[in-house]
């Protein structure tokens, strides 16, 4: 039997989740409410266990630098070391990587036309390991293997979502054509809407996020289509990070001729640091 994609899951990655979750903090009044949310995603989590999780997301200048910033970065290790800015790296275990399906990714994704960066040592950041925590909390081991998959969207121009939903039908693709009994979840992480630096820093649109969040589900196609610029414009200067649900969006099976995914989770959650919590879960199996 060969590997499949059961669920995509979507979250943002503030790097003060992980914070609240690295110091205990989730119970009190101001991180309460999030977490209260998450109980349902940990449960779910729980229920449906996955043997590896493709976790798209972005790195912030850490495991990168602004000398070297490939636009679509492949994860091809054994092992991954979380680094980080601001509180510096997190008390997480180290996130085991499963190299053999990463190699066959880029085996699938390179020849269909996908031109990945591949990268056979790397750290990860918050933005791969804030999503582990919101769903899993504080293991003594992540329970699943990841493999990472970085996209740029710290210096523009970021890929297109048309570009990034299509880079998800590919690793379909690949997925099921890899010789291994193996449960996969794809993860699309960042956002929603803020913006931490200039005039409008603190910028929150809870209309576009419940939008973006509907379209996610029932529009991907046409959400594909939204050039760049809106993100920005709408959602703020990191709002841009949603770019990365479209890859997870376009590995779930309706658009690549099978049914429609199954909303199995939604939060929205205003405040979070600078931002806005959105997140989805959508079974696929
Ligand atoms: C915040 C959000 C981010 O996406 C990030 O990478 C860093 C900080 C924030 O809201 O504080
Ligand atoms: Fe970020």
């Amino acid at each position: 039997m060969s590997a499949r994609i059961t669920a995509g899951l979507f979250m943002s990655h503030v790097p003060a989740i992980g914070a609240a979750v690295d110091k205990g903090l989730t119970e009190e009044p101001y991180w309460q409410p999030l977490f209260e949310g998450l109980k349902t995603s940990r449960q779910w989590i729980a229920d449906n266990p996955t043997d590896v999780v493709i976790l798209v997301y972005n790195d912030h200048g850490n495991a990168f630098s602004m000398e070297m910033i490939p636009t679509f970065a492949l994860g091809m290790a054994a092992s991954y070391q979380p680094t980080d800015e601001g509180w510096g790296p997190r008390p997480v275990p180290i996130v085991e990587g499963h190299p053999e399906l990463s190699a066959h990714l880029a085996q699938s994704v390179i020849p269909a036309g996908f031109d990945l960066t591949l990268v056979n040592e790397m750290t990860v950041d918050h933005g791969l390991t804030v999503p582990l925590s919101m769903m899993y909390d504080q293991p003594a081991a992540w329970p699943t293997k990841v493999v990472p998959l970085a996209i740029n969207v710290i210096q523009h121009p970021a890929p297109t979502g048309r570009r990034c939903l299509e880079l998800g039908k590919a690793i379909r693709a690949a997925v099921e054509t890899f010789d291994d009994d193996l449960n996969v979840q794809i993860w699309g992480t960042g956002g929603m809407s803020h913006q931490l630096q200039g005039a409008r820093a603190g910028l929150i649109n809870p209309e576009w996020d419940h939008a973006f969040l509907e379209r996610m589900i029932n529009d991907p196609e046409g959400m594909a289509d939204v050039p760049n610029v809106d993100y920005l414009r709408e959602a703020g200067s990191e709002g841009v990070e949603l770019v990365m649900w479209l890859t997870a969006r376009g590995a779930l099976a309706d658009l690549n001729g099978g049914p429609a995914p199954t909303e199995a989770h939604r939060l929205y959650h205003v405040p979070a640091s600078n931002t806005a919590v959105g997140h989805l879960i959508l079974e696929n199996a």
